[in-house]
């Protein structure tokens, strides 16, 4: 196996033994004001949206896991596959292995096999060269192009990149490829002047993807013989995340720390079009397989449709307009920040 290929199996194997589902984090420290009488009626129809010119059931998604190995193979093939029931997006792990290892391709297109007609996301890194990731859109019939940004994960990797001049290659990503590219962060969030200079250079969509979930600090500081837990805790929350590039007028997608139908609606509430869930998602499968995750998902779309109306509302276009309050520590952090 190839070294590319090993660390994509540990990193399937250390997020399952970091899985802390009940986690506090910055959903927590927002609330949502309830009216007693909201005068609505429960309606999954509400969910429906569209999603780079398809149309799918719920505006919450599974987020950029895995490819590249064996065992992403048949995890991207369970994924699509639920995916496809639900009818929700699905995006691949970073395939940006693709451009030096082709014989790799199998572990991403079984997803698209599974699901012809879905949205199907792809990612790779901010430094894929053009061609290959033109390849690997073509190959897999992506609808969107996550580039994602982990400087954190990276230093926190001995083998990891230590060149992040990355802006021009990410303008000539977006001058030269014709679907819809996502800027994502893998868990460590976005920032409002990141946000600001990449929708400068024409970027249009943000997957803000804070902190609160999956921690790529402890994942990699596991895989390491130096100790770099310090990093743990220098991500962005995902609220305030949310946040910036809700000031930032852009279209986002909010990520990180998402646990329930409660965070999803919060997620909307704060602005954002889409919300992607990575880790809950991959563990209800490393449980209960497909059967048990297309539950999960199926029970999560009635419970938003529940609390969509508990909270007054009957569109999902109207959610923002929730009145939200937060606990001290994070309207602090936000009044020093926005
Ligand atoms: C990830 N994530 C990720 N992100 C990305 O842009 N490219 C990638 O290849 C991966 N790989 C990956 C593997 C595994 C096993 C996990 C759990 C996660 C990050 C992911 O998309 C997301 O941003 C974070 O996991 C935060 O979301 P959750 O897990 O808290 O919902």
């Amino acid at each position: 196996m190839s070294i590319r290929s090993e660390r994509k199996e540990e990193h399937l194997k250390l997020a399952q033994m970091f899985f802390n589902k009940q986690k506090y984090n910055s959903f927590d420290q927002l609330h949502l004001l309830r009216p007693a009488l909201p005068e609505t009626k429960v309606d999954t129809q509400t969910l429906g949206v569209e999603m780079f010119k398809k149309r799918v059931s719920a505006p919450f998604f599974i987020n950029a896991m895995t490819g590249g190995s064996q065992k992403s193979k048949a995890v991207n093939k369970a994924l699509g596959h639920v995916a496809a029931k639900e009818n929700i997006a699905f995006a691949l792990g970073s395939a940006s292995i693709l451009a030096k290892e082709k014989n790799q391709l199998d572990s991403f297109y079984v997803a698209r096999e599974e699901n012809p007609d879905g949205v199907l996301m792809v990612n790779v890194n901010p430094e894929t060269p053009i061609d290959a990731t033109k390849r690997i859109i073509h190959e897999l019939k992506a609808d969107a192009l996550q580039i994602h940004l982990n400087t954190v994960q990276e230093i926190a990797m001995p083998e990891g990149d230590r060149n992040f001049l990355w802006l021009d290659h990410i303008k000539e990503m977006r001058e030269q490829i014709d679907i819809p590219i996502i800027i994502k962060e893998v868990g460590f969030g976005l920032d409002a002047a990141t946000i600001h200079t990449l929708k400068n250079i024409g970027i249009q969509y943000f997957d803000i993807a804070g902190s609160g979930g999956t921690n790529f600090a402890q994942i990699e500081n596991a895989r390491n013989s130096r100790d770099v837990s310090y990093l743990e805790d220098i991500g962005l929350p995902t609220v305030v995340s949310a946040l910036m590039a809700k000031k930032e007028d852009v279209s986002f997608i909010v990520s990180g720390g998402v646990r329930n139908p409660l965070d999803v609606l919060k997620g909307l509430a704060l602005g954002g079009q889409y919300v992607g869930i990575s880790n809950v998602f991959l563990q209800e499968y490393n449980q209960n397989g497909t059967e048990g995750l297309e539950k999960l998902i199926s029970a999560w779309k009635n419970e938003l449709a529940g609390l969509i109306a508990v909270y007054g509302q009957s569109s999902l276009a109207s959610l923002p307009q929730i009145k939200k309050y937060y606990d001290l520590p994070l309207k602090s952090q936000i009044d020093q920040l926005l």
